[in-house]
């Protein structure tokens, strides 16, 4: 690690995420129930959302006063240093919702527009992932301890396994299940987790060969694209462009460009 600067956010990151993810995993009531919904009926939010980000921002603007932060409950604010936090305090609330243990803390933070730390907790399963640009990306596991990230040699893609997410929005669900239907005999087989931070990760850590969904936020792939890029993955958008709400697709050296071609003649960022 060289650069001050990083290795302050990442301390900051991993603290915030730390924090958020024990608040979270101890602090869950028994009748949770759902607070508010955004985009579409399906689309819940929670207290525990709310008071995740609280937790993190709260940290950040004692820490780092002057950084930007974006984050999905809406703790966003302007900076002035060139650092802007991107927040997920919660991805996968359904999951939580329900009790099913796959969800996660992303916290990225961005210099001048480019995400240079990254780190996705995930306290149900026990690890914590992170990244820094140029550093590589390392996970800590109830498992393995600490342990640098390799993703795994690529398959033919019609032996890949692949993740992917739905969105909120009825006729963008519509059209991405129509999608999955076509992509599903392709491949060895999909999943859907309902993390696209965890995604990422388990891409990052060789427990997936792909990933691919459409209507992401930043806040949603911020972390586990840059902690993917350092384990040695490829991520895009449509051919050519970086990941986006259109269109995220990551994948091992090997299976990202055929499946961004599939996804591509499959027309999957249409309507
Ligand atoms: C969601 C999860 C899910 C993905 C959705 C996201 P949230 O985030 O990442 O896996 O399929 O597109 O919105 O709302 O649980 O933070
Ligand atoms: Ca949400
Ligand atoms: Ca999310
Ligand atoms: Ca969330």
């Amino acid at each position: 690690m060289t650069d001050p600067l990083h290795k302050d956010l990442l301390d900051i990151a991993q603290e915030a995420a730390r924090r958020a993810g024990a608040l979270l995993r101890d602090g869950r009531p028994a009748d949770l129930a759902v607070a508010a919904t955004k985009s579409s009926p399906i689309d819940v939010v929670t207290e525990m959302d709310i008071a995740a980000e609280k937790l993190i921002t709260g940290l950040i603007a004692e820490r780092r006063p002057d950084d930007g932060i974006l984050g999905e409950e809406g703790g966003t604010t302007e900076g002035t240093s060139g650092v802007r936090w991107v927040i997920d305090p919660l991805d996968g609330t359904v999951n939580y919702l329900y009790g099913l243990p796959t969800w996660s803390v992303s916290v990225a933070a961005e210099q001048d527009g480019e995400t240079v730390v990254g780190v996705v907790t995930a306290p149900m399963r026990g690890e914590t992932f992170h990244a820094v640009l140029g550093g590589g990306a390392w996970a800590t596991g109830a498992w393995d301890g600490e342990r640098r990230l390799a993703c795994r040699p690529a398959p033919p893609l019609d032996q890949a396994l692949v993740s992917t997410g739905f969105n909120y929005v009825a006729e963008v669900r519509t059209h991405q299940a129509e999608v999955a239907q076509r992509l599903i005999p392709l491949l060895r087989d999909i999943r859907r987790g309902g993390s696209a931070a965890v995604d990422l990760c388990d891409l990052a850590a060789g427990r997936l060969d792909g990933y691919y969904e459409r209507g992401l936020h930043a806040w949603d792939l911020a972390a586990g694209d840059l902690i993917a890029r350092e384990a040695g993955a490829l991520t895009g958008g449509r051919p050519g462009e970086r990941p986006s709400g259109d269109l995220t697709v990551a994948g091992t050296p090997g299976v990202f460009e055929p499946l961004q071609r599939l996804l591509e003649g499959l027309g999957a960022w249409h309507d």
